[in-house]
């Protein structure tokens, strides 16, 4: 996409963390800034200090994607970039201890709110000739995560919608990629804080993902899912291909294309 001045974004979770740096760093390139937030005092504070809008919704209801499009066409004109990085781990590692509502809660914001925010922009988007999506994932959404199963889950999904998509959004002039952070210095780990640094792991800080965010933004890749480290540049994960079947006349093959969109790399 090139320059990002003049450039229209939605920002979920941008009333803290990763969301707020993103919505800082988009403002400094002269984008226009949505921020959503359930936290609506949170989205209050960071859109006035960035000429932004508020909105104070909850991304993992359907029912208020439709009214976040609005208000943001409304104001700025459309929709051109979104950042759908709202959510929540579950602080629950054993697995027979997660109840209905912790389970319902992750799967809600971390998953149910990248879907439904990917619907609800990719229109907007197709009507402006195009657009870019980076959803935040995690690390966990590469690798097992035993101290929160459930997170890793629904990072896990997010990786897998976004590579799933790449192909079919590019059709329309969007791109879209997910961000894989490790660690990162944010409220979230708040109370685990301490302990990790008493421990000597290095943490991320924020910057450096939401360098990574606004690149993703203003680039051509698609469907890539970017590991982000202290200290290292971010870089492309690479999946192994899976072994494909042995059946005789049939070593190697892909499903028909009407049944597999892409081949992968
Ligand atoms: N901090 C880390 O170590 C780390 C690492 C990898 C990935 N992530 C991911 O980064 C993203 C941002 O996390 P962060 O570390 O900045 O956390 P954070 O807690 O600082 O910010 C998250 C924001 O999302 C908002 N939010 C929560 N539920 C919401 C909902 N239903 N609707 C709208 N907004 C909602 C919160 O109010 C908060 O402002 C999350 O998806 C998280 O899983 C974080």
């Amino acid at each position: 996409m090139g320059t990002l001045a003049g450039k229209v974004a939605v920002v979920t979770g941008g009333g803290s963390g990763i969301g707020l740096a993103t919505a800082t760093r988009l403002a400094g390139a002269g984008a226009s800034v949505a921020v959503v937030d359930l936290d609506g005092d949170s989205a209050e504070r960071v859109a006035g200090e960035l000429d932004g809008l508020a909105l104070q919704a909850d991304v993992g209801s359907s029912d208020e994607w439709p009214g976040i499009i609005e208000a943001v066409t409304r104001r700025f004109g459309g929709v051109d970039l979104a950042h759908l990085n709202a959510g929540v781990t579950t602080g629950e590692a054993d697995i027979t201890e997660v109840t209905d509502e912790i389970y319902e809660r992750a799967t809600r914001v971390n998953v149910d709110g990248v879907f439904y925010g990917v619907r609800a922009v990719v229109p907007a988007m197709t009507a402006r000739g195009g657009g870019s999506i980076v959803a935040t994932a995690s690390l966990a959404g590469l690798i097992g995560f035993s101290p929160d199963p459930i997170y890793c889950l629904t990072k896990h999904a997010v990786v897998g919608l976004v590579r799933s998509l790449g192909p079919q959004l590019a059709d329309k002039g969007i791109t879209i990629n997910a961000v894989c952070p490790s660690i990162v210095d944010t409220p979230l780990i708040a109370d685990m804080r301490e302990v990790l640094e008493s421990s000597g792991f290095p943490l991320i800080d924020v910057d450096s993902v939401s360098t990574t965010v606004v690149d993703l933004l203003a680039g051509e890749a698609t469907g890539e899912a970017m590991v982000i480290q202290a200290g290292r540049e971010a870089l492309a994960f690479r999946f192994a291909r899976p072994p494909g079947p042995r059946a005789g006349g049939t070593v190697g093959r892909m499903p028909p294309k009407e049944f597999a969109a892409h081949d992968q790399e």
